[in-house]
C-alpha cells in the first residue's frame, strides 16, 4: 500500500478528504454511534456561552459544515467556515439555509494561513481538524492572531486512547474495525487508516492544553468526554 498522507501535507490530506466527503457525514455518524452529535454540540455550547464578544466566529476545518450549522442555529451570528477541501465544502452546501439561523459563508483556506485580518473574529471552532494541521504550534498562533482580545478558542478533538480504562478496546476498535468499516462504506482504506494512525500520534491533553498557553490564549480548560474518546479544550484569547 502507499505511504499514508503526513498531517500537515494539506494538499494530499485535502485530497484524501475529497475522496471521502460523499460518505464523511454517514461514517461519521456510524462509527460514533451518533455520538458525535451530542460532541459537537457540547464544543458549540462551550463557544457561545455567555462572555463571547460580538462579531462572527470562525469555524475552521469546517469540512461538511455540521459545526456551521449547529453554530448558525444556536449563536445566530456569521459563520466563516474555512476547509482546504473542496468536496468537504460542497458536500455541507445542502445544509446551508434549510432552517432559522445566521448566514455561512464556506471559504477555501488553509489553518496555516487563515483568509481573515487579525482579531476579525470572536471565537473560533475546530473539531477534529486540529489532528491534520503542522506544525500545531503554528496553527494555534494563527489562530490567536485572528481571534478577538477576550475571545474564545474552543477545539474537539480525540483523546491519545492510551488510558488505561479503555485503552485496549479503544486501541482495538481504531486499529482492526474502523479501518475495515470505513473501507466497506467509502470504499477508501487509505482516510481511515490515517485516521487511526493520527489518532494514535496525537499529544494527550495535557500537552494540547499547553500548546494553546504558549499561543497565547488563557484560562485554558478542558474535559473528557465518553471517558476520553474526545476531549474538548477551550480558551481565551490573552486581552
Ligand atoms: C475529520 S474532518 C472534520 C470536519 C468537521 N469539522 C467535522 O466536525 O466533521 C477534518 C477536516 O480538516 C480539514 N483539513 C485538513 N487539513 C487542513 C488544514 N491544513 N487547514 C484546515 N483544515 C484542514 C479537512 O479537509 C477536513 O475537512
Amino acid at each position: 500500500m502507499a505511504e499514508l498522507p503526513v498531517p500537515g501535507d494539506s494538499r494530499r490530506v485535502a485530497g484524501m478528504f475529497g475522496r471521502v466527503a460523499g460518505s464523511y457525514d454517514l461514517l461519521n455518524h456510524l462509527l460514533s454511534a451518533g455520538l458525535d452529535i451530542a460532541w459537537r454540540r457540547a464544543m458549540v455550547r462551550a463557544l457561545l456561552a455567555p462572555g463571547l464578544p460580538p462579531g462572527p466566529v470562525l469555524d475552521l476545518a469546517a469540512g461538511t459544515l455540521d459545526v456551521s450549522v449547529m453554530l448558525s442555529r444556536l449563536g445566530r451570528r456569521a459563520i466563516v467556515a474555512v476547509d482546504p477541501c473542496l468536496p468537504m465544502l460542497q458536500a455541507g452546501r445542502s445544509k446551508i439555509g434549510s432552517g432559522p439561523g445566521a448566514a455561512i459563508h464556506p471559504v477555501l483556506g488553509d489553518g496555516l494561513r487563515l483568509p481573515l485580518p487579525d482579531a476579525s473574529v470572536a471565537g473560533a471552532t475546530i473539531a477534529f481538524g486540529i489532528r491534520n494541521i503542522r506544525p500545531r504550534p503554528d496553527a494555534f498562533a494563527e489562530l490567536a492572531r485572528v481571534v478577538k482580545p477576550g475571545g474564545r478558542l474552543v477545539v474537539l478533538e480525540f483523546g491519545t486512547g492510551k488510558r488505561r480504562l479503555w485503552g485496549g478496546l479503544y486501541n482495538f476498535y481504531l486499529r482492526s474495525v474502523l479501518p475495515k468499516i470505513g473501507k466497506l462504506v467509502s470504499g477508501d482504506d487509505e482516510a481511515y487508516l490515517y485516521l487511526a494512525e493520527t489518532i494514535r500520534e496525537f499529544p494527550d491533553e495535557g500537552t494540547l492544553a499547553e500548546e494553546m498557553r504558549l499561543a497565547g490564549f488563557q484560562e485554558v480548560s478542558y474535559r473528557a468526554m465518553t471517558g476520553g474518546i474526545v476531549f474538548l479544550h477551550a480558551g481565551v484569547k490573552a486581552v
